[in-house]
């Protein structure tokens, strides 16, 4: 029996994050500039050597994979890196295969992707105006998005809303998505907004909201009673008791659940993030390349997740955001 991936605090490491593509069809304006430039293509893995990647990291112990981008159903041919994938769910050495995504492609990915063994996805969305999602978004429409979503639930799979908490924008939106998530059957989780991106990072502060603001929305109109389950992500849940839906928070500013963290990335490039809030990454694809030995790229796997720093610096004790990193999120996939 091999030693499990435990990083240098004791922390073992099963969940891995995988972003096929930088790119996006969308440019929300908290994540991306209007005209970002993308990796070239020639830079990115193929699927075939994320294939290599995904399947050492299981053969070591990981037991959930999720596949993020940028958009990860934008990247050509993703089903059949999800095909591929879905074999280790059939030999039981991986529990969960997911994603997380906006939802623009759902519709015509939904089936198969419930065929390759994936049960729920993490669809990204912040309103349920069309106006104001197209603002947000700048390139993206609602109606594609809706469509996805109930394509989804239609292939059976379960779908989880995430929403990122914007100051001056949230606040009229909390109410119509957490009504629209008890009739839809949805779960819903609200994320605060982390001060990253290479143009962007600054504004973020002026954007944030902290959670607690919303919480006490929610407790306005709901009993909100904790629940002590996790999905194995950063979310806390509570049940609003009227409606029996269940609502996250993800808190990395307010309430750092770094002591509990069990992930890491992995870019399209190759490079492992050990952190999303700290800028070390450790190169895996030359290990990858240069050697055909599996052990080669084990030990460079297990080195890297060595490094694995004990937290991020996102912070809120002062009442002003804190710990900017100019890493966009769509190089790891948030
Ligand atoms: P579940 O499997 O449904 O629990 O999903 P998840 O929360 O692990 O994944 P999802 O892609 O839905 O993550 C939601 C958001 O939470 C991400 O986009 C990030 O913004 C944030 N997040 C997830 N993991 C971390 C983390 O380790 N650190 C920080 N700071 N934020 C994280
Ligand atoms: N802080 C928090 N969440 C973010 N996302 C994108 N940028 C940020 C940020 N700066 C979210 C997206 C999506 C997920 C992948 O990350 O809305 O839900
Ligand atoms: Fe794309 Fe997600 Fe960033 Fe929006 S938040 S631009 S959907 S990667």
């Amino acid at each position: 029996v091999r030693a499990p991936l435990r990083d240098g605090f004791c922390r073992s490491v099963c969940y891995l994050r995988v972003s096929v593509t930088d790119r996006c069809d969308f440019r929300c304006s908290y994540c991306m500039a209007d005209r970002v430039q993308f990796l070239p293509r020639k830079d990115l893995l193929s699927l075939e050597e994320l294939d290599r990647l995904c399947s050492a990291f299981i053969g070591m112990g990981v037991t959930k994979l999720r596949v993020t981008g940028g958009e990860p159903l934008v990247r050509r041919d993703i089903m059949g890196f999800f095909r591929a994938m879905s074999r280790h769910l059939a030999s039981g050495a991986l529990r969960e295969l997911t994603l997380t995504t906006n939802g623009s492609q759902l519709s015509r990915h939904a089936a198969d992707l419930a065929a390759c063994g994936v049960r729920r996805v993490n669809v990204s969305l912040d309103t349920l105006d069309a106006g104001r999602f197209a603002t947000l978004t700048r390139r993206g429409q609602l109606a594609p998005v809706l469509e996805g979503i109930a394509a989804a639930r239609a292939a059976g799979l379960r779908v989880k809303i995430n929403t990122v908490a914007l100051h001056g924008f949230t606040e009229d939106e909390l109410f119509p998505l957490v009504d629209w998530c008890a009739s839809e059957g949805h779960d819903l989780t609200l994320i605060e907004l982390m001060p990253m991106g290479e143009e962007g990072a600054e504004a973020r502060i002026g954007q944030f909201l902290p959670l607690s603001d919303l919480r006490a929305r929610l407790a306005e109109r709901f009993t909100l009673e904790p629940l002590t389950e996790t999905t194995g992500g950063p979310a806390r849940y509570v049940r609003l008791a009227e409606t029996g839906q269940k609502i996250g928070f993800i808190t990395p500013l307010s309430h750092n659940f770094c002591e509990s963290c069990n992930r890491v990335r992995l870019t399209c490039t190759g490079e492992l993030y050990t952190c999303l809030g700290q800028e070390g990454a450790s190169d895996l694809r030359s290990a990858l390349r240069d050697t055909p030995d599996a052990t080669a790229l084990e030990s460079a796997i297990r080195a890297a997740i060595a490094l694995k720093p004990r937290g991020h610096d996102f912070d809120y004790s002062r009442g002003v955001p804190q710990g900017v990193m100019p890493r966009g999120m769509n190089h790891t996939g948030g």
